[in-house]
């Protein structure tokens, strides 16, 4: 029987390739390069806005398949953690808030996610760029989950050139923290409890080791470059996964001279800057492409690049016609640029496919591809969208949970059309526009004035831009979709704790957030 099971899903992987290209006489699995951009907004790409330098991008989105209904988490940690694993946060206790580099927080260790996957099947799995899902212990950490090797940062808003992150620090940490140290630092500390304490630390590695090389040198390049090689020393004989996932354009606003000057015509310094980001993460995309074809991958490759969450309007990134931002709720926080590219694989391509897509639905699709067995994954809640990717079949998803969160009391549901916000859809619930010559990072006003009783329904379909709520208008919709949220809810997870550990404090490593505190 386990056999027999076994085998199904490499069947399924022959046929799939052989469709797709009736010249392909193999089954290899393909290829897979996942792109990751932190924070780029709905209308921070050119073929949502052609006010962006991304030439790259738009060439492999337009002969690829836009997918125009891509869903992801409002935050970072979590989105990232769904793309891993296939499940939404609340089955895993990560629906609240990123994860701080001196939290526990992590992705648990009996949940399979994508390299192990993966590697099941004879890939050589790579990662690049920012994990941001965990590194209390070793056994959290990239190299030991799954991939050969990684390059990049352990936690996620570091800064692009030191490569530093802040930890904050609260009382409740320095007020144990005193009981083993010397009397002055006790006076210290007893100062230190009335106001959070930011401790900073150097974040980045080459696998297991801190890479102090990489300090003065533009992250953007750093990746872009490390991918490069990657693909260029990888051996053919092996299907390739590489998880390149960028830190650009999250803040802080930092770019060489060379990439903002391409956006020259925008007045605005922020958005003047985070375009340059923008157009770095552009040419990033661009170089590692190159390198796809010089080498000759291109022959079987998947290509997927995603955003991890909306843009940050107060930084200098834009969601319009979305309403919202990046943390919210909203279309803006959660609905972002994707699209898949290869030049064999895809039977129709060059157009823009509409079909919900939720970030938990890459994991069943890698497996899929990759004919790798479903044991591992039976229970997950992303659904494999090849069809629909590949074919222009419709899409297989019909549901997902935006979020749900006890401790902000929110949450939000959609199915086919139909969404349904509970609570505070967020902080930020405005049409922020493109940041202007005369609008400033300060002028994002913190709207916060939903309250926690009420619940608001959307027709994302005639409605995107989440105007009109016919919550009190569709009580028969309103009805059922109330009661599909508390089904969701009854499937919630209690969320992880948060706490700051003590032993986390770079200071103890050499100024280095360093795994093995927990
Ligand atoms: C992982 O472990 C948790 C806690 O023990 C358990 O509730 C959950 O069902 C497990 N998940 C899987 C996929 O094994
Ligand atoms: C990291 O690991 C990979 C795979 O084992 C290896 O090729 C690479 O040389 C390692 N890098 C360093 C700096 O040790
Ligand atoms: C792309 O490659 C060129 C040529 O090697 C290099 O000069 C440039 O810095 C690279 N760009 C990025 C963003 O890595
Ligand atoms: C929004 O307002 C409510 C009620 O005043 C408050 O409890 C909540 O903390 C606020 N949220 C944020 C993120 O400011």
């Amino acid at each position: 029987m386990e056999a027999h099971r076994g085998m199904v899903p490499r069947l399924v992987c022959c046929v799939v390739v052989i469709l797709a290209s009736a010249t392909r006489a193999n089954c290899k699995p393909p290829h897979i390069v996942f792109i990751v951009a932190d924070d780029l907004g709905w209308n921070d790409v050119g073929w949502n806005n052609p006010k962006m330098a991304t030439p790259n991008l738009n060439r492999l989105a337009k002969q690829g398949v836009i997918l125009g209904s891509a869903y992801v988490q409002p935050i970072c940690s979590p989105s990232r953690a769904s793309f891993m694993t296939g499940y939404f946060p609340i089955r895993l206790g990560l629906q609240q808030k990123s994860i701080r580099p001196h939290s526990s927080k992590r992705i648990p260790r009996n949940i399979t996610i994508i390299p192990e996957v993966l590697k099941s099947r004879g890939y050589a799995t790579h990662m690049v760029g920012k994990w941001h899902l965990g590194f209390c212990n070793w056994k959290y950490t990239p190299t030991r989950r799954g991939f050969d090797s990684f390059f990049g940062n352990l936690f996620g808003s570091n800064d692009y050139y030191q490569h530093i992150a802040n930890g904050e620090f609260f009382p409740e940490f320095k007020a144990t923290s005193w009981l083993t140290s010397g009397p002055l630092s006790l006076i210290k500390s007893s100062l230190r409890m009335t106001s959070k304490v930011v401790i900073k630390g150097t974040d980045f590695r080459f696998n297991e080791t801190v890479y102090r090389e990489a300090i003065g040198h533009y992250a953007t390049e750093l990746f872009s470059e490390r991918a490069v090689t990657v693909i260029e020393r990888h051996d053919k004989a092996k299907p390739l996964f590489l998880y390149l996932a960028f830190k650009s354009p999250h803040g802080p606003l930092q770019v060489p001279k060379r990439y903002e000057r391409r956006c020259k015509k925008i007045k605005s310094k922020s958005r003047r800057i985070y375009c340059g980001m923008v157009a770095a993460l552009d040419e990033a995309v661009g170089n590692v492409t190159k390198a796809l074809f010089r080498t000759g991958l291109t022959d079987n490759l998947l290509l997927v690049f995603t955003s991890d969450n909306g843009g940050a309007v107060y930084v200098g990134g834009n969601n319009l016609p979305l309403r919202g931002a990046k943390t919210s709720l909203w279309e803006g926080g959660t609905r972002v640029p994707a699209f898949v590219f290869s030049p064999t694989l895809l039977g129709k391509r060059g157009y823009k496919h509409s079909g919900l897509f939720h970030g938990v639905d890459w994991l069943p699709t890698f497996a899929h591809v990759a004919g790798a067995s479903t044991d591992q994954i039976r229970s997950i809640d992303g659904i494999n969208q090849w069809q629909m990717l590949t074919k222009g079949r419709l899409s297989q998803r019909s549901e997902f949970v935006y979020n749900l969160d006890n401790q902000e009391k929110n949450g939000a549901i959609r199915f086919g059309d139909w969404k349904l916000i509970a609570g505070r859809a967020g902080v930020f619930n405005k049409w922020y526009p493109v940041m202007g010559e005369h609008v400033h990072n300060t002028d994002f006003d913190k709207d916060n004035t939903t309250d926690d009783s009420t619940y608001m329904l959307f027709n994302i379909k005639a409605d995107p831009s989440e105007r009109f709520d016919q919550f009190s208008l569709e009580p028969t919709v309103a009805a059922a979709m109330v009661e599909k949220l508390d089904r969701w809810r009854g499937l919630m997870v209690p969320a992880q704790s948060a706490d700051s550990h003590p032993r986390a404090d770079p200071s103890l490593y050499d100024g280095v957030w360093t795994p093995g505190w927990c």
